[in-house]
């Protein structure tokens, strides 16, 4: 029978390999896709998990903030995702490059054409002693485009960001704010897909800030090009349409900002928070909720028409606010 054998371990592989190319594998549409992402540090015998199994997805196009306490794992995160760390464990993916198998040239391929970055360090984003437009065009003149098309495209990208005025300019005749946009137009320069930015108001003062993020809106809504930034200042979700924080190496809640419009045609923004169910289900429920209710450990759960019920382990649990009256009306 070692026929058969054989027969069964080539099918065992053929399944194998099939399982590897699901079409319907988590977030296949998304353009980028964290999936139960573990990164541990170790560091004089002591182990960190800075990411604790981080499921997160995002779509072409959006802007998305993250957000979280410090040491939380949103510069881990980012490192993973701008190619220049690779995860513990999990999956990761950013449109068609899987972080985790790629070689050491495809991993240069990727930083140079997929994806951008700025830092939260001015003086890391610029070179010091190019003027702005000499600055942008850097990453072009490494990828062997011509002088006059990298010239336009500095010109371009400068003058979208509010800084045309800067070209000729070095880093120490700008003000941090401006750094931080010309460091935009060099992160742009080679028309990636995906903007990184950890920390770029981290520096600046809240009105240059301000500056700053609208210059990431204008990338995400002119450009098409999906942002990410990372930031510990809860603030900046007023300027983006999600933020997505992070607690504990995990994503635990979601703020979504849409635009509603009334009958009479004004448009204001309503913000909703939510909290991020994972794949295996999991939900966390807000520290407060299970303070007032002394939820923990272990909790009762109820499947109602339009929602899921979520009790204390108490028979008869007498909440710990006052009850609201009973309405006698309705009593038989
Ligand atoms: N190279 C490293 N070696 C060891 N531990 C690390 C390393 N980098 C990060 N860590 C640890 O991993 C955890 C997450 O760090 P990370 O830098 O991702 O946090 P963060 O959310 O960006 O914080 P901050 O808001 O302060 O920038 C922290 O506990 C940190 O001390
Ligand atoms: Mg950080």
């Amino acid at each position: 029978m070692s026929t058969t054998q054989t027969d069964d371990l080539e099918t065992l592989e053929a399944l194998e390999d099939r399982a590897r190319r699901r079409p319907d594998e988590f977030g296949h549409n998304a353009l980028i896709a964290c999936d139960n992402l573990v990164r541990i540090y170790q560091s004089e015998g002591i182990e960190v998990q800075a990411l604790q199994g981080l499921d997160l997805l995002i779509e072409a196009g959006e802007e998305v903030a993250i957000i979280g306490a410090s040491g939380s794992g949103k510069s881990t995160l980012l490192s993973v995702l701008s190619g220049l760390d690779v995860p513990t464990a999990g999956r990761v993916r950013v449109g068609p490059w899987d972080l985790m198998a790629m070689t050491a040239r495809q991993r240069v391929a990727y930083r140079r054409s997929m994806v951008g970055f700025v830092w939260q360090q001015t003086a890391r984003n610029l070179v010091p002693y190019l003027d702005a437009a000499q600055n942008v065009e850097l990453p072009l003149a490494l990828a062997g485009v011509g002088r006059r098309q990298r010239a336009a495209r500095a010109v371009e990208l400068l003058d979208m960001l509010g800084v045309g005025y800067c070209a000729a300019r070095r880093p120490s005749q700008m003000s941090g704010g401006e750094q931080q946009r010309v460091a935009i137009g060099v992160a742009l320069a080679a028309s990636p897909q995906v903007l990184f930015a950890d920390e770029p108001t981290g520096q600046l003062d809240t009105a240059t800030s301000v500056e700053v993020l609208q210059s990431l809106r204008a990338v995400n809504r002119e450009l098409g090009v999906t942002v990410v930034v990372v930031t510990h200042d809860p603030s900046v979700s007023e300027h983006v349409q999600r933020t997505v924080s992070i607690r504990d190496g995990r994503t635990s809640s979601e703020v979504l900002r849409r635009t509603h419009t009334d009958e009479h045609g004004s448009e204001s923004v309503v913000a909703e928070e939510y909290a991020v169910l994972d794949r295996a289900g999991r939900v966390q429920l807000p520290r407060e909720y299970r303070e007032v209710l002394e939820l923990s450990d272990r909790v009762r759960l109820a499947l109602e028409s339009s929602h899921v019920a979520v009790w204390p382990d108490r028979p008869r649990a007498q909440p710990a606010v006052p009850a609201v009256p009973a309405v006698t009306e309705e009593q038989p």
